[in-house]
């Protein structure tokens, strides 16, 4: 090649890579106008918000990591009103009446693919199934097994559990060291739920988490809540996790869910006679052709990973509050000594006797408003009509979301103690005010996909919280920043309560 040959050749190097850099800068620039006349001419131009709301979901992903979702979001709400941008196309509601018509039975909206980051990317369970029709197909034949009549079949499994709980306490009366009582809680919650749903423990109650399991539905959360954000990337970090072999321990529960179902099947652990678990109630309905194999290993597991740290968070809160507010406490306990003077209140407590205690219900009730378990948006998508709620239109394919924390501490429904533990809320004598607080209680969501297993918390809950305040008083520790009930949130809203256990005649 020529020396002139050869500047010419560079020349042209030179020409060409300066057309790409133009290609690129034009390419961008088209988008950033894209982006302008697409957010001038939005019907939600006006919805106010964050700045970093307008072009990214580093808002969202901030709270996440300030493991705040719920006062932040609290926050945002108060600064901005009742609708405000969260991400480009998401947006969370302050409104009874848009929560009503999100979650709601009729017309509600599917959910958002966020939800499928909690399960396969490529087979949708109960709860990742976002679809409403599809949904409802999965729904239909397990309600049943979450009835009133299935959970009386539950109850010996509550039973056990309870007396095992009691006597931890007890030897922790005797020695005097610091619980860490959501620990605690979670570990029971852990055992029941094994219990109902395989029927056999996991030990945590005796042996502690030996295995990492709670860790494992920790990480599985902490994926959910970050990748729910980006769902168009769960299949890529699915396959790459399976590709790489990463040992992230998501297999634990399934795993676990696996060996008590092929047993099962194989007619190595019968039941005893008079006891009927999750797992049996599921078989009948395989049998039945109401349910397959897929649906029976994703309910149990799912069981376990939506039921136990759901339910722990809530026992925590309802005690803490207790012995947080004295006043709350004895008028439990003036109610379940009533309740035993009169014949109607055994040992252990059945359920059927613990719902016909007003204040303890109450109780239950409160705990759940004024700490629900989950701390992040429900999250629904507007379906292709558009949505006109809380004074916006929102177009096909946004993203709308509640957030159960917002709404409860909402003064305007919950009145201007919102923000304070009282039980006698739920004791209004008007109706209407009770149906108001009904209405607006989003603890286990509401409409189509509200819980399934509401009833088995409420079981657990009715059960035991009178067992342990008949027996113990909580002296409740205050941490190095001076508080004896503190949070984090990922998705859920856990919270951080150390106690010293004392006898109640001690207290
Ligand atoms: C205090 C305890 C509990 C709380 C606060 C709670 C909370 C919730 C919430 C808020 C939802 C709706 C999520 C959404 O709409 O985005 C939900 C759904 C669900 N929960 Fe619970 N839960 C609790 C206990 C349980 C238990 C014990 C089980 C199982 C035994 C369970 C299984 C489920 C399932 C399967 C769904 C999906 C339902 C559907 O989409 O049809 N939960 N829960």
């Amino acid at each position: 090649m020529s020396h002139s040959a050869h500047i010419f050749q560079n020349r042209d190097q030179k020409w060409y890579g300066g057309n790409y850099v133009y290609s690129f800068l034009a390419l961008f620039l088209l988008l950033v106008a894209r982006f302008i006349y697409q957010s001038l001419n939005s019907p939600l131009r006006n919805v106010p918000g964050p700045f970093l709301a307008r072009f990214t979901r580093l808002w969202e992903l901030q709270a996440i990591r300030k493991h705040d979702n719920p006062t932040l979001n609290i926050a945002l709400h108060e600064k901005y009103g009742p609708v405000v941008r969260l991400a480009p196309n998401r947006y969370s509601l302050n409104s009874g009446e848009a929560a009503k018509v999100i979650l709601g039975h009729r017309n509600a909206l599917d959910k958002s693919k966020y939800y499928h980051t909690f399960g396969q990317p490529d087979a949708f369970n109960l709860f990742s199934e976002t679809r409403l029709g599809v949904h409802a197909t999965i729904r239909r034949p397990l309600a049943q097994l979450y009835s009133q009549t299935a959970l009386l079949s539950y109850e010996p499994f509550v039973n056990t559990c309870n007396s095992i709980l009691l006597k931890r306490f007890e030897e922790y009366a005797e020695n005097g060291k610091a619980l860490d009582l959501r620990e605690m809680m979670q570990f029971y919650a852990f055992d029941v739920i094994g219990e109902i749903t395989v029927g056999s423990r996991f030990g945590l109650m005796e042996a502690g988490d030996k295995s990492g399991i709670i860790k494992v539905i920790d990480n599985a959360m902490i994926y959910g809540a970050i990748m729910g954000l980006i769902p168009e990337w769960h299949w890529w970090a699915a396959k790459a996790t399976l590709i790489l072999n990463l040992e992230l321990g998501f297999r634990k529960i399934p795993d676990f869910v696996g060996y008590h179902l092929n047993n099962r099947v194989l007619g190595r652990n019968k039941l005893p006679e008079d006891r009927s678990d999750f797992l049996d109630k599921m078989l009948r309905l395989e049998k039945e052709g109401k349910a397959t194999r897929f649906h029976t290993e994703e309910s149990l597991t799912q069981n376990i990973t939506a039921g136990s740290d759901t339910t722990a968070i809530a026992l925590t809160t309802a005690i803490a509050y207790l012995y947080m507010y004295p006043n709350t406490l004895t008028t439990l306990r003036n109610e379940l000594d009533a309740a035993a003077a009169a014949g109607n209140l055994s040992d252990p407590v059945t359920f059927q006797q613990a719902q016909k205690l007003p204040y303890l219900q109450a109780v239950i009730m409160e705990a759940l408003r004024i700490h629900p378990a989950v701390g992040a948006p429900l999250v629904r998508v507007v379906g292709p009509q558009g949505l006109q709620t809380a004074g916006f239109f929102f177009p096909p394919g946004t993203e709308i979301g509640v957030n159960a924390w917002v709404i409860h501490f909402n003064e305007s429904i919950f009145g201007p103690d919102a923000h304070v533990f009282r039980p006698e809320r739920w004791l209004a004598d008007n109706k209407e005010e009770r149906a108001v607080l009904d209405r607006n209680f989003l603890s286990f969501g509401n409409g189509a996909r509200t819980c399934i297993g509401k009833n088995i918390s409420l079981l657990e809950m009715s059960k035991v919280i009178p067992q342990i305040v008949k027996k113990y008083d909580f002296q409740i520790q205050e941490n190095a920043k001076g508080q004896k009930f503190s949070w984090k949130t990922r998705w859920f809203s856990k919270p951080f309560v150390n106690v010293v256990v004392k006898r109640r005649s001690q207290g």
